[in-house]
């Protein structure tokens, strides 16, 4: 450590970088907007558009897109509270649903997962939980829209163990629900503190606590409800998993905070309770074992290309998650994978709702460099000669596929060049059947918006029409055993064996029943649900 900049240190220690996951309308929206207003970084709530009210043709997304740049600027805003830099992630919902959702989760630290209390988890946070899960990140749980009715806190905690197979710690546990929501009892501080609806969430709350032992609150809550809290506090105690912080850091346990984002309710404490939590950039794995945040070499991944919307530039943005040392606008740096160097002229970072220049950028930083076509997902950029290289981003599965033709044969180069773009920039996936005389492509995406925007953006970049004929499949899996060998392999009539990008074998199948079946028939041959991208 003797050797280390401290300003480096310093500024590593005070980074929290994470990411918001849940199921449209759970309440990611206005929890982030809330964390906005505590970090004073908006006056008033009300300010962060929600997108998903933007229910329109892809011809109106993609204007939205170019007038103000927004998976751009939304996809990361940096803020201060207290002493702490806070990067948040966007993971666009919706019809936004992409694999660069799940490639944000690469560039995260932790997560924090939104559950709205009447619902439960939902499909969308499955997902996204995976991920998280498969990175060993530690995982957050807001559950939120306590103001409202919604189900039992035990049964909420039940279904986090049960769908998601995570066990939990409540760090504040709800009194009474719906319009008898009195507030929560937190159980680090051992004290009441009491829901206040006045504000409307408008501006920042302030909490009023006490002593549960206080016989003022045995009136405020009526003897009944009061009761029910000891009950449900004893139970806790004795029946629910222990606080251990080291489970927290692997993501084995689930630290779970009731609030209401709407009303601003539970917002503070959780901020503050998940900053003294949640862990700064820690060493990230490369080909030359960890690097550790607080070395003097500048280093980073990309995770994320963004075309530009406008069809006269091909430029893209990509964006960096910076992983050790201190970045400088202008710095020269080695692109390992092409073993190049390259001067990072115009970086940007997202301030709130802002672009701007950055002039200096932090591990747990994400900045957005200009791409001339020259970088792939998965590039490590570092500052000295070692050409470390991060671990890859994983090929995540796509849920939608189509064949893909053009209408015009003697457009077919254009087509092609259009196609390898995207599937460079990682918004679709490519694959052919092998052996078979025409060429064909099937196109797999995670997102159905991507096929749109194929379309779109082919006809537009490339002056390419297609036609985009939908397929029954929904399931992929990738074929990860070394000595796969198709003539004994046994397969169901509805599913298909085809090459990804790399020409691994891959399956796509209509339904999970298939799956069991192809497992059940080939137990020697292992299949796998995401792809390591080589
Ligand atoms: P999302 O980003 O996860 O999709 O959710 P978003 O924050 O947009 O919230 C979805 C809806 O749930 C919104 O209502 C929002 O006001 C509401 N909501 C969020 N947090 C709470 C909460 O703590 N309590 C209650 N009661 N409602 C909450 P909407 O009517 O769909 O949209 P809007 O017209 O309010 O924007």
């Amino acid at each position: 450590m003797s050797d280390m900049n401290p300003e480096i240190v310093q500024e590593v220690k005070r980074r929290r970088t994470f990411a918001i996951i849940s199921h449209p309308d759970a309440g990611k929206t206005t929890l982030t907007e809330k964390l906005l207003l505590y970090g004073g970084a908006i006056r008033e709530a009300g300010t962060v558009k929600s997108r998903k009210s933007q229910k329109h043709a892809v011809s109106d997304w993609m204007e939205i897109e170019k007038q103000r740049g927004i998976s751009v600027t939304s996809s990361v805003l940096q803020f201060n509270y207290e002493n702490h830099c806070i990067n948040i992630l966007d993971t666009p919902g919706h019809q936004d649903f992409s694999e660069d959702t799940y490639r944000t989760l690469m560039a995260a630290d932790s997560a924090v997962m939104v559950v709205d209390s009447s619902k439960g988890v939902e499909s969308q946070t499955r997902k996204l939980f995976k991920v998280c899960k498969m990175r060993g990140i530690p995982i957050f749980t807001f559950i939120n829209k306590m103001d409202r009715q919604g189900k039992d806190p035990f049964e909420l905690l039940e279904d986090l163990e049960n769908s998601l197979g995570i066990r939990s710690y409540p760090m504040n546990w709800p009194i009474g629900s719906d319009k008898n929501f009195k507030g929560v009892y937190n159980r680090a501080k051992q004290q009441i503190e009491m829901f206040n609806d006045s504000n409307h969430g408008q501006n920042i709350a302030k909490i009023d606590s006490g002593d549960l032992s206080d016989p003022k609150y045995k009136e405020m809550f009526g003897a009944d409800l009061h009761q029910k809290l000891l009950d449900e506090l004893e139970l806790l105690d004795h029946a629910g998993d222990p606080y251990d912080l080291d489970k927290i850091l692997q993501g084995e346990l689930t630290p779970v905070f009731f609030g209401s984002a709407l009303t601003n309710f539970g917002v503070e404490p959780f901020l503050r309770s998940f900053l003294e939590l949640t862990p700064p950039p820690i060493a990230r794995v490369s080909n030359e074992g960890e690097i550790d945040p607080n070395s003097d070499n500048f280093s980073g991944f990309i995770f994320k290309i963004q075309a530009n919307m406008n069809p006269t530039h091909r430029d893209r943005i990509a964006f960096l998650r910076i992983c050790s040392g201190k970045f400088t606008k202008g710095m020269q740096v080695n692109h390992v994978q092409e073993n190049k160097k390259v001067r990072l002229a115009q970086p940007q970072q997202f301030m709130a709702q802002d672009r701007v220049v950055v002039e200096t950028a932090y591990p747990g930083d994400i900045i957005g460099i200009h791409d001339p076509g020259i970088f792939r997902i998965g590039d490590t950029l570092c500052e000295d000669a070692s050409g470390i290289k991060y671990e890859g981003i994983p090929v995540f599965a796509p849920e939608h596929f189509a064949k893909v033709y053009t209408k015009n044969a003697l457009k077919r180069k254009q087509f092609i060049k259009g196609i390898e773009q995207l599937s460079e920039e990682g918004s679709i996936q490519v694959f052919r059947r092998p052996n078979i005389g025409v060429e064909e492509l099937i196109i797999g995406v995670v997102g159905v918006l991507q096929f749109e925007v194929l379309e779109y953006r082919l006809k537009n970049e490339y002056g390419v029409d297609v036609i985009i004929e939908s397929l029954p499949y929904r399931y992929v899996r990738w074929i990860t055993s070394d000595n796969f060998d198709k003539k004994n392999f046994s397969m169901t009539m509805d599913t298909m064996l085809v090459q990804d990008e790399y020409t691994n074998p891959v399956l796509i199948f209509q339904n999970d029943w298939s799956i069991r079946q192809i497992e059940e028939r080939n137990k020697n041959v292992k299949l796998e649900e995401i792809s390591l991208r080589k």
